[in-house]
């Protein structure tokens, strides 16, 4: 496209400053920021960056407050309120992935930024003696799953594994996995693909320019899936495969069950074209956001959304009103995602996320905010729950099934990697001890059987002295997912055994790593 009508698109649109630097760009520079705008829709932008600053100006707290309903005891599957019934949700999922119509599908686009590493998030080791990282462990999982499957039913079985990367993350992303040999998966089932960006703008919807020729584009939040689904033949692969469910799940969670036989049975069983798993929210102000029903269709309503006095409110049992907190971890049908796709996708609205976005001022210079100058325009991932025919929602322990990575260690005391690192060990703690085994010190003196951490997802003063004296707790125990996915089949490997920390369990056996040695 020549340069004179580009310039008039941009000038219709009302974006013509992001030209204001044009003369002093090299002409490889010129090259390379015409190519960048040529392949963007300004009008199309324009009306994103409008229908969302409506949406976000609308919500006023009173009005969500008294629309809201929790979610009704007959849509619910608890893991510890519905215990007997857990076995036949898991024989069914596990029968649904042994007939290959399962897949999960990981949101792997997102920035990171709190985290502050200049890789995607999924590369992350979080410091476990194995020093695996959190697409390592997602991978095993997948394969101990299937190998599982395949034993109880004598027959092969895949899970196919789509990644969803961004312009960010993909590059980094597909060598990373290359390099690894894909984890000892087969190639052609981890399949990427690019969910689109977005361009930051200023509160009065002008386009930020991060360098003189350079646009400030961000991935189109996680919900930029849908998009994506369709743009990238993600569906039609879905159905050339014979994939009826899917699991889709956030790459920093370090304790998530991929492919969750259970919730996929429960799901499957419900009859459900749309699932969310939840934790149960403890804290009134815990910012989390929460699965309810707003004018009759569910959606997750976030923290900031409703007053102090709903978030207070309590059931008869005592437990929050409110509490089915969301984790980003959800089953749909194929059925239910080709409609989105099809049907819903283009009229989902965007989010308005305020940021602190680098920017260039009329000077040229690179300014770097200390306070949120605009605004980062998302869809999330929980936006369809309002099209679901059968909406059910599936209860877990968080001890058991989240602990998310969202900062460096270095920032606050919540969801970091220490955090990250002590869910993991703490929950193989805990199979062990199911499992019959137990730990001791170095005099053979009984270690107590509760491991001394804070609530989940926090490090308590008495834990952070203890990483500052170097006695990191609690105790280091590793279980990797190659020899059990949730627990399973440690029995014979642990039971009425004493072990020393450090314990690892791999594929090649039972080891206790002593201080100073392996
Ligand atoms: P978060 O909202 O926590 O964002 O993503 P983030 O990018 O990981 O971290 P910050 O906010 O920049 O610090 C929750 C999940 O959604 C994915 C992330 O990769 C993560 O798995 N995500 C987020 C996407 O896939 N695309 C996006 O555009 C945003």
């Amino acid at each position: 496209m020549d340069m004179k009508k580009l310039a008039a698109i941009l000038a219709e649109a009302g974006q013509s400053h992001v030209l204001q630097f044009w003369d002093q760009l090299s002409p490889e520079e010129q090259a390379e920021m015409s190519l960048d705008l040529e392949s963007m829709n300004f009008m199309e932008i324009n009306t994103f960056f409008k229908n969302a600053m409506k949406t976000s100006g609308q919500s006023s707290k009173e009005k969500v407050d008294s629309r809201m309903e929790p979610v009704p005891r007959e849509v619910l599957g608890s893991v510890t309120r519905d215990h007997e019934s857990l076995k036949e949700w898991e024989e069914e999922g596990l029968r649904c992935i042994s007939e290959n119509k399962v897949a999960v599908l990981l949101l792997a686009g997102g920035q990171g930024t709190r985290l502050g590493v200049p890789y995607p998030k999924g590369m992350y080791d979080v410091g476990l003696p194995s020093h695996k990282t959190l697409f390592q462990i997602q991978a095993e999982r997948i394969r101990r799953l299937e190998q599982l499957v395949e034993r109880q039913y004598s027959r092969k079985c895949c899970i196919p594994w789509y990644i969803m990367t961004s312009g960010r993350t993909m590059d980094m992303t597909k060598e990373f996995f290359s390099r690894h040999k894909y984890f000892g998966l087969k190639e052609d089932n981890v399949l990427f693909f690019q969910q689109g960006m977005l361009p930051a703008v200023d509160i009065n919807g002008k386009i930020i320019l991060e360098g003189k020729g350079k646009l400030s584009m961000a991935p189109d939040g996680n919900g930029g899936l849908y998009r994506a689904l369709a743009t990238q033949n993600i569906v039609k692969d879905m159905e050339k495969r014979g994939i009826s469910y899917i699991h889709v799940y956030c790459v920093d969670n370090i304790l998530v069950k991929v492919a969750d036989p259970a919730f996929v049975g429960f799901c499957s069983l419900k009859g459900a074209d749309c699932g969310a798993k939840v934790v149960e929210k403890n804290n009134p102000t815990e910012a989390v956001g929460v699965v309810c029903k707003v004018d009759g269709r569910y959606q997750v309503v976030e923290y900031s959304e409703i007053t102090l006095t709903t978030a207070e409110k309590r059931s008869s049992d005592g437990r929050l009103m409110f509490n089915a907190g969301n984790i980003a971890n959800h089953f749909f049908t194929l059925a239910f995602l080709k409609e989105i796709v099809s049907t819903h996708e283009p009229h989902l609205q965007h989010h308005v996320a305020q940021k602190k976005i680098p920017y260039v001022n009329t000077q040229g210079q690179l300014i770097k905010p200390d306070k949120p100058n605009g605004i980062k325009m998302e869809k999330f991932v929980f936006d369809i729950f309002q099209f679901a025919k059968t909406f059910v929602v599936y209860e877990v322990l968080r001890e058991d099934e989240f602990s998310p990575l969202k900062n460096a260690d270095s920032q606050d005391g919540k969801d970091n990697p220490t955090t990250a690192r002590h869910a993991l060990m703490s929950l193989h703690h805990r199979w062990i001890l199911n499992a019959g085994g137990h730990f001791v010190d170095e005099n053979g003196t009984p270690i107590p059987a509760i491991p001394r951490h804070g609530p989940a997802g926090t490090v308590t003063p008495e834990v952070s002295q203890n990483l500052k004296d170097g006695t990191d707790l609690p105790i280091k125990c590793e279980i990797s997912p190659l020899v059990s996915y949730g627990g399973e089949g440690l029995e014979n490997l642990v039971t009425g055994r004493a072990f020393l920390p450090t314990l690892v369990i791999n594929e090649s056996g039972v080891h206790e790593l002593v201080k100073n040695g392996l």
